[in-house]
C-alpha cells in the first residue's frame, strides 16, 4: 500500500523538500502505526528540511516533530485500534521518520491517547510548542514564580512565543511581549498580553540591571538572554528554550549568586513520558478558542515555503498542517 509523505532529499549538499509517495511496507515497523490528520510546524522541522545535521543525521528523511491521528496497529494493549492519539517530541522528525505524512510507525511510550476534551486539530496546534511553553511554566512555578507576577515572553509572534503568551496570560501572570513585528501586536494583546514592546537594549555592559521583570520565557538564547538574566528580579527566574539568535551565552555569574536568578532549560522532546500527562493537564487550560487566532491551516505542500519563511524569522503564529 502507497501512503503520500514529505520527503526531504540530499544531492551534492543541496536539500529539497517535496510530496512523495512511499510504500507502507517500508516505513519502520514500531509498536505503534498511526494515521495523522494534523500535523504542525516547529523550527526543528524547519532545521530539518534545511538539512542540519544536529536535527536530522540522514536523508531521504521526513519531517514533523508533531502528530495526532488515530492508531491503525498497534502491539500495546494500552492503545487500542481507532484511538484518537498525540504524539510530540522524542525522536520522531529527527532521525525518525515524522507526521508530515499520511502514516508514522513509532514506539509506543511516544504516543498519548488524546487528552479529555481536546480534538485532534486542537491537540497537534499546541503540540511540541505547547507542551515547551508548558514546561516551562511548570518549572517556573516549582521554582517560586507565584501568579500576577510579571512575566517577559520573547519570540512572542512564533509558534512557541504565541502559545506561552496565552499560556501565561491565562494562568494569571501580567505578560510582557517581545516582537519585532508590528502587525503581530493586536494578535499579542488578544492573547493576553498585557504589553508588547519591540526593543530590548541588549549593550549595556552592567553585570545587573534595574530589576523590571519577576521572570522571563525565552527562546532567543544570545545576547538577549543574557541581557535579560540582569533585569530580573531577585529569586525570580528564566526558563530558556530556544536558540533562533545563536547558542552562544556570555553572563557573569552575578544575577545567579548576588541575585539567586534561575536560569531553567527546557528539553521538550526528551520530557519523560511519564511526566507529560501532567503538561497536557497544564494546557487545558487553552481551550481552542482562546488561541484561535494564532492559528493558520495549511495543506502538506505549503509546508516547505512555510519552513523557509521560519528560518527567516518572519513566521507569524502557528502553522497547522492538515494531512
Ligand atoms: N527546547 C525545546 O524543547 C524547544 C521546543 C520548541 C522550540 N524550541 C526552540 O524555540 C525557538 C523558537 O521556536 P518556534 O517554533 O517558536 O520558532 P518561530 O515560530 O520561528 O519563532 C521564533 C521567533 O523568534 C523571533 N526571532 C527570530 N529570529 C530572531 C533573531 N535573530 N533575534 C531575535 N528574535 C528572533 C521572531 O519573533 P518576533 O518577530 O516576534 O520577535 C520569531 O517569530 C527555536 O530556537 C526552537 O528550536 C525549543
Amino acid at each position: 500500500m502507497n501512503y503520500r509523505a514529505l520527503v526531504i532529499r540530499e544531492d551534492r549538499g543541496i536539500f529539497t523538500c517535496k510530496e512523495e509517495e512511499l510504500h507502507l511496507e517500508d516505513l519502520d515497523k514500531n509498536e505503534v502505526l498511526v494515521r495523522i490528520k494534523y500535523s504542525a510546524l516547529n523550527f526543528k522541522d524547519a532545521l530539518s528540511m534545511s538539512g542540519n545535521r544536529g536535527v536530522t543525521k540522514s536523508y531521504p528523511h521526513t519531517p514533523g516533530i508533531d502528530g495526532s491521528g488515530i492508531v491503525e496497529r498497534s502491539s500495546n494493549p494500552r492503545l487500542s485500534i481507532n484511538q484518537e492519539v498525540v504524539i510530540t517530541g522524542f525522536d520522531m522528525g529527527m532521525n525518525t521518520y515524522g507526521a508530515m505524512s499520511e502514516y508514522v510507525s513509532v514506539p509506543s511510550e511516544w504516543v498519548v491517547p488524546l487528552p479529555d476534551g481536546m480534538d485532534l486539530a486542537h491537540a497537534a496546534t499546541l503540540g511540541t510548542a505547547g507542551i515547551t511553553a508548558a514546561i516551562g511554566l511548570d518549572k517556573m512555578e516549582k521554582y517560586g514564580l507565584q501568579k500576577g507576577a510579571h512575566i517577559l515572553i520573547t519570540g512572542a509572534s512564533g509558534a512557541v512565543g504565541s502559545i506561552a503568551v496565552a499560556l501565561f496570560g491565562a494562568n494569571g501572570y501580567k505578560v510582557t511581549a517581545l516582537s519585532s513585528k508590528p502587525q503581530a501586536v493586536s494578535l499579542l494583546k488578544e492573547l493576553g498580553a498585557y504589553e508588547v514592546i519591540d526593543n530590548f537594549d541588549t549593550d549595556n555592559p552592567k553585570p545587573l540591571l534595574k530589576p523590571r521583570f519577576d521572570g522571563a520565557f525565552d527562546v532567543v538564547g544570545g545576547k538577549l538572554l543574557a541581557s535579560i538574566l540582569k533585569q530580573v528580579s531577585p529569586e525570580g527566574c528564566v526558563a530558556c528554550c530556544g536558540l533562533v539568535a545563536g547558542t552562544e551565552l556570555s553572563t557573569t555569574v552575578l544575577p545567579f549568586i548576588l541575585n539567586g536568578v534561575g536560569l531553567l532549560g527546557i528539553n521538550s522532546a526528551t520530557y519523560p513520558a511519564s511526566k507529560r500527562a501532567h503538561l497536557w493537564n497544564i494546557l487545558q487550560t487553552l481551550p481552542k478558542e482562546k488561541i484561535a487566532p494564532l492559528v493558520h491551516l495549511h495543506p502538506l505542500k505549503e509546508v516547505p515555503q512555510l519552513a523557509k519563511t521560519m528560518l527567516e524569522g518572519k513566521s507569524l503564529g502557528r502553522a497547522l498542517i492538515e494531512i
